[in-house]
């Protein structure tokens, strides 16, 4: 038995795989709140150890691209990146054909095949905050086993309170998740809060205050016996 929607969870990620939003994404003032000197995303970003980095969610790889030009002031070492959608890695594959990363498609819910503690970095920019939370929760135990003790994940997820809303009707298509519930869950799953950082979305009438966060999260200690017992049983594959 799972308790994880996968109906849901394949739903979402069924309306990410083709979108203007890719093309769109690329130009400069949608990078510049992630990659601008100064912002939250840049100053957070900083402290993670980019050896061995793995981003969630990857797209058409636009954080990747800027990360491999050393936007981000340090040159990572290896690079993996993932995302539900084929069309998304393949493009990826591409983009990158030249650099040092591997591009894989995973299940929706997890970092398969990424090993166990093999992992100092992960991030997420920008997809999380349309992640249903069964499939938040899921990501987040399964941090806890990719992740090497004293590796950190940078994750950018929702801060809606609306229980029981459609993402997709929401202000900017976010899903529903607090700061504290995400929090919570972290802890649960055997991993330290670092820091949350609320943010501000969108541009002038658009723009809704505090309804994204950005979470700091760090593994100090081994994975805890009940977050491994938990990933044996919660963890299912998408077909
Ligand atoms: C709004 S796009 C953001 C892409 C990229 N992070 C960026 O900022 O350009 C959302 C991404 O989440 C991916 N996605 C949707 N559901 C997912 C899931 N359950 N697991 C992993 N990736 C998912 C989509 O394929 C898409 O690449």
């Amino acid at each position: 038995m799972t308790t994880i929607d996968l109906a849901r969870v394949r739903g979402i990620a069924a309306d990410w795989k083709q979108s203007p939003y890719y093309d769109r994404a690329e130009e400069q003032d949608w990078l510049a709140p992630f990659w601008d000197e100064g912002t939250p995303f840049r100053a957070s970003f900083a402290q993670l150890d980019l050896t061995s980095t793995l981003e969630l969610a990857c797209g058409h790889g636009r954080h990747a691209a800027q990360v491999l030009e050393g936007r981000s002031g340090a040159r990572p070492g290896r690079m993996v990146l993932m995302d539900v959608n084929h069309g998304n890695v393949a493009y990826c594959r591409k983009r990158f054909r030249r650099n040092d990363v591997q591009v894989w498609r995973n299940s929706g819910l997890d970092y398969y095949p990424v090993p166990a503690s093999s992992i100092t970095a992960i991030f997420c920019y920008d997809a999380m905050v349309h992640f249903e939370y069964d499939c938040v929760i899921s990501y987040l135990y399964d941090t806890t086993r990719v992740l090497r003790i004293g590796g950190k994940a940078l994750f950018h997820h929702s801060n809606y309170a609306a229980p029981g809303s459609y993402w997709a009707h929401n202000p900017h298509s976010r899903n529903f998740m607090t700061k504290d519930l995400f929090a919570h869950i972290a802890q649960r799953a055997g991993l330290d809060v670092v820091q949350q950082q609320l943010l501000d979305w969108g541009e002038g009438p658009a723009r809704v205050e505090a309804i994204d966060c950005l979470t700091l999260l760090q593994k100090t200690r081994p994975t805890p016996s009940r977050t491994r017992n938990l990933l044996r049983h919660v963890v299912a594959r998408l077909p």
